[in-house]
């Protein structure tokens, strides 16, 4: 059986106006339907150069979520949708917030929860990120757990032991049968991520065996990914990649989907 595999665009807090984004869209759309033509398939089950099975996957500011999604039906493509963030109460008086119910009532699948980004700049706890989990699961959405070491961490041979408590704290009083059906890891070392210096192939080989041994679920690698490393994630046993800086342009992000 085929394996499938996930490439998810994380655009963050980009692009700055709905025209742009749907812009951005349009041309992933048009530029996947080109490269789709050669390998005779559908732009949405895009066969790799593994022959495996992407689900492409783009995760916009909620803003444009609604617009995007109805663009999609337009142009007539299968991308799939996610959302950055949630809240982890599914209604009440919480003024700002957006339900994991509102993200699935949208059209989406996905949902990120804990990047490090909202783990650093919004203070997102384990512990928050546990009942950002459980909600999202029962909402009905597939959350992409992140998790990942900061550079102290990394340099202090302390990786491992901030991933297990970061899974331990994160998944606290989840069943691992039903989980690993609903869930996706994203491994993203946080010293990686935006700076350029992607985590070696090799050296995310051990911390993605160290994973799967406690959960068997999907895994996935983010990271400042561009399209020459991309391949080696997949060759070394991920499942995707987490793409943010090369997902909005849009001939790196084709290359990284064609070239995993
Ligand atoms: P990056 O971001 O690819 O720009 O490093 C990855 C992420 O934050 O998910």
């Amino acid at each position: 059986m085929r394996k499938e595999i996930f490439i998810i665009g994380n655009w963050k807090c980009n692009p700055l106006k709905l025209a742009q984004a749907q812009n951005l869209y349009r041309s992933i759309v048009s530029g996947l339907r080109k490269e789709a033509k050669e390998n005779r398939t559908k732009q949405h089950s895009f066969k790799t150069k593994n022959k495996k099975r992407a689900r492409i996957v783009i995760c916009p500011p909620f803003v444009y979520i609604n617009d995007l999604v109805t663009l999609n039906k337009k142009l007539g493509a299968d991308l799939e949708f996610g959302a950055q963030n949630c809240f982890w109460e599914e209604s009440g008086a919480y003024t700002g917030e957006i339900s994991p119910k509102m993200v699935k009532s949208l059209g989406c699948r996905y949902v990120i929860i804990g990047h490090s980004e909202r783990r650093l700049y919004f203070n997102e706890t384990n512990e928050i990120i546990n009942k950002k989990l459980k909600i999202s699961l029962q909402a009905g959405l597939i959350p992409i757990l992140c998790i990942g070491e900061n550079k102290k961490d990394e340099e202090t041979g302390k990786t491992e032991e901030v991933l297990k408590v970061q899974l331990q704290e994160g998944l606290r009083g989840f069943e691992n049968e039903k989980l690993a059906k609903n869930l996706i890891i994203a491994y993203e070392p946080v010293w990686a991520i935006g700076t350029g210096n992607f985590c070696d192939p090799e050296k995310t080989s051990k911390v993605l065996y160290f994973i799967k041994q406690r959960i068997n679920t999907k895994v996935l690698y983010g990271g400042s990914v561009n399209s020459k490393i991309a391949g080696e994630y997949l060759k070394v046993g991920f499942d995707g990649l987490l793409v943010g800086g090369a997902s909005l342009k849009v001939k790196e992000f084709i290359k990284i989907i064609k070239n995993v």
